[in-house]
């Protein structure tokens, strides 16, 4: 049961999984602070449901990170349900990803995740519980071609996901990973924005590689009903709201067909799978 006045944090609460997370914890009585760097949708939320604090952060600014990691320690109820939701994806082969885009991605995706995490854990010890649910993605277990970047992000959540679950487990706080497949959601938008226009400026070489792959994925997603956040957002209600929770939660289109093989075949075989399933099998340039 929610006791009252029980604090939940929720990043990238603006739009999404996140959002559709803040409204469920708040309807279930939690305090839920929402924090993501788009402040009217906040606000609109906020007005929306009862319960939910806005709260402004750009978790790709290192230095407003330890501002806001400053206020979530002096809290006065300390943190007991934190959901590390806020991330995006670049896509590109590895020769057209700027380091840059590299580095600013893992800081949104990992670094924040890891630094609120710290901020967080203190009060959870003190109240010796607590439910921190990270959210990685089926690519946190392969990757698909031209998302390496993106897929070692949540490959990395992941490790540090099993490796915090155990550490905090003799506290009470349980560690939670969640693996979506594809959900409608802006994801796909952001990363076309924060990508740009591939093509146009990629070498001669790789066109026909992002051709080939582009066309491979068109017909994994043929025919495929993307669900919305909901779907997601209700998993993790009920990892939070369970006397125990798994490990790990999956959900959503491609979870059995890419995580089922990956778990069945072997390295070799598996990424065989994945060059035929993403047209870059039997590609010669
Ligand atoms: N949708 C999918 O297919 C899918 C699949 C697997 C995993 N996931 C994971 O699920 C999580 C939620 O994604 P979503 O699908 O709900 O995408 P979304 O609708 O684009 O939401 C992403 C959220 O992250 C926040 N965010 C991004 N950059 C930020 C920054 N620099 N500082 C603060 N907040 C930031 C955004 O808020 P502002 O823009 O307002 O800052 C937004 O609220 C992500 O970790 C994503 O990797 C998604």
């Amino acid at each position: 049961m929610v006791q009252k006045g029980q604090m939940a944090l929720v990043t990238g609460a603006s739009s999404g999984i996140g959002r559709e997370t803040a409204i469920r914890l708040a309807e279930k009585g939690f305090q839920v602070i929402a924090a993501a760097r788009r402040r009217e949708r906040l606000a609109e939320l906020a007005d929306q449901v009862q319960g939910i604090t806005p709260r402004q952060v750009d978790l790709s600014d290192p230095e407003d990170v330890e501002r806001f990691c400053r206020e979530i320690s002096n809290l006065q109820e300390p943190v007991s349900v934190l959901i590390n939701n806020a991330g995006y994806s670049i896509r590109g082969a590895l020769e057209d990803v700027s380091i840059e885009a590299v580095r600013r991605v893992f800081e949104v995706n990992l670094f924040a995740m890891i630094r609120v995490t710290q901020a967080c854990l203190p009060g959870m010890r003190r109240l010796r519980k607590g439910t921190i649910v990270n959210l990685s993605s089926i690519a946190g277990k392969f990757t698909f071609p031209l998302s390496g970047v993106y897929a070692s992000t949540k490959h990395a959540v992941e490790a540090i996901t099993d490796a915090l679950r155990m550490e905090v487990r003799p506290f009470g706080i349980r560690v939670v990973a969640i693996r979506p497949g594809a959900i409608a959601t802006e994801f796909n938008e952001v990363a076309n924005q924060m990508t740009g226009d591939l093509l146009a400026r990629t070498a001669a070489d790789y066109k026909p590689v992002y051709q080939a792959s582009g066309a491979g994925l068109g017909k994994v997603f043929a025919g495929i009903s993307i669900p919305g956040p909901d779907l997601i957002a209700d998993i993790i209600l009920k990892a939070v709201l369970s006397d125990a929770p798994k490990a790990v939660y999956s959900g959503g289109p491609m979870v059995e067909e890419f995580l089922g093989q990956r778990t069945k075949l072997d390295d070799d075989e598996f990424y065989r799978f994945m060059a035929e399933k993403t047209g870059l099998m039997g590609l010669k340039v």
